[in-house]
């Protein structure tokens, strides 16, 4: 499994990937939410994002300050580019809130994509409590496909409608970073294998759970110091990768070795038994 995290504006990068090389574009963008009026988009990140008496303190992250027309405009132009570089009957899976999911579904579409759905992530009772009123307790994972889907071989995975994740702190390593678990589970749409493209990949969760299924990995992100955590976590999937495939080997290797010795024994018992016969 190979990976590339490019520290550019995904809008210069993505013209210079081929077409049709993408198996599936999986990411996570800035929302341009985090409140209702103009005035609430233009505060920083951490502080928008991160509760209150949180202790880490994270870096602000790119991009998150457009209005709702400008977001859906900008949206419309990546997701375009995103369907040039899929193959067809690849998909785009992103993510969004609640607030940003009508805009989100119809930048889709203007981007040439099919909508196909629209997976939940719940984040369980352990989500930020809303006291009198629903508990804002879902992101939205929105999908659509380059063209047509094709039938799938009987031996397809079946995927599940919802993921349901808690977001655990071990595991959080970006202000509005995924839980690995989720990000495993999305990757698994890629089941034909190929190259998973995140252009806005943060700490690099999406490029984590590609490696460790067995997928190449192309991402583009815009702060150095996520692109450097990003580096830093896929290395350590493709060596703990490449150490259980190493494994495996060995073991495979071991049963054969084992396997053989014992066919040996039982010749050498063959040959005895005929030579007593003689
Ligand atoms: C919501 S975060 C992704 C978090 C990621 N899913 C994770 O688990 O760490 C979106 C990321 O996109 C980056 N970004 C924003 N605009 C960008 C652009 N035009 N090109 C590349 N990266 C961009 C931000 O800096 C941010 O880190």
């Amino acid at each position: 499994m190979t990976f590339t995290i490019h520290n550019r504006d995904c809008l210069q990068v993505l013209p210079e990937l081929a077409s049709d090389s993408i198996a599936a574009v999986i990411t996570d963008p800035p929302y341009s939410s985090g409140g209702a009026m103009r005035s609430d988009r233009m505060a920083s990140t951490g502080s928008k994002y991160t509760m209150g008496g949180t202790l880490t303190h994270r870096t602000d992250f790119a991009g998150d300050n457009r209005d709702q027309r400008s977001y859906g405009y900008w949206s419309a132009l990546w997701l375009g580019e995103a369907l040039r570089v899929t193959r067809p009957g690849g998909v785009c899976l992103l993510f969004t809130d609640w607030r940003q999911l009508a805009v989100t579904i119809d930048a889709l579409q203007a981007g040439g994509w099919i909508f196909r759905g629209i997976v939940p992530w719940d984040k369980t009772e352990s989500a930020r409590p809303d006291k009198g009123r629903f508990r804002n307790q879902c992101e939205y994972v929105v999908w659509g496909s380059k063209g047509p889907l094709g039938v799938a071989p009987s031996d397809a995975p079946c995927l599940p409608g919802v993921v349901r994740a808690r977001v655990l702190r071990s595991d959080k390593h970006h202000i509005a970073g995924k839980p690995t678990e989720v990000m495993r589970a999305l990757v698994r749409i890629a089941w034909q294998g190929g190259t998973i493209l995140d252009p806005f990949c943060g700490s690099g969760t999406t490029g984590v759970a590609a490696i460790e299924a067995g997928l190449d990995f192309v991402g583009c992100e815009a702060v150095p110091e996520y692109v450097a955590i990003a580096r830093e976590r896929c290395a350590a999937a493709q060596e703990a990768a490449a150490a259980a495939q190493g494994g495996a080997t060995a073991q495979t290797a071991a049963v054969e070795g084992a396997t053989a010795a014992a066919q040996a024994e039982v010749s050498r018992q063959v040959l005895i038994w005929q030579g007593d016969e003689r």
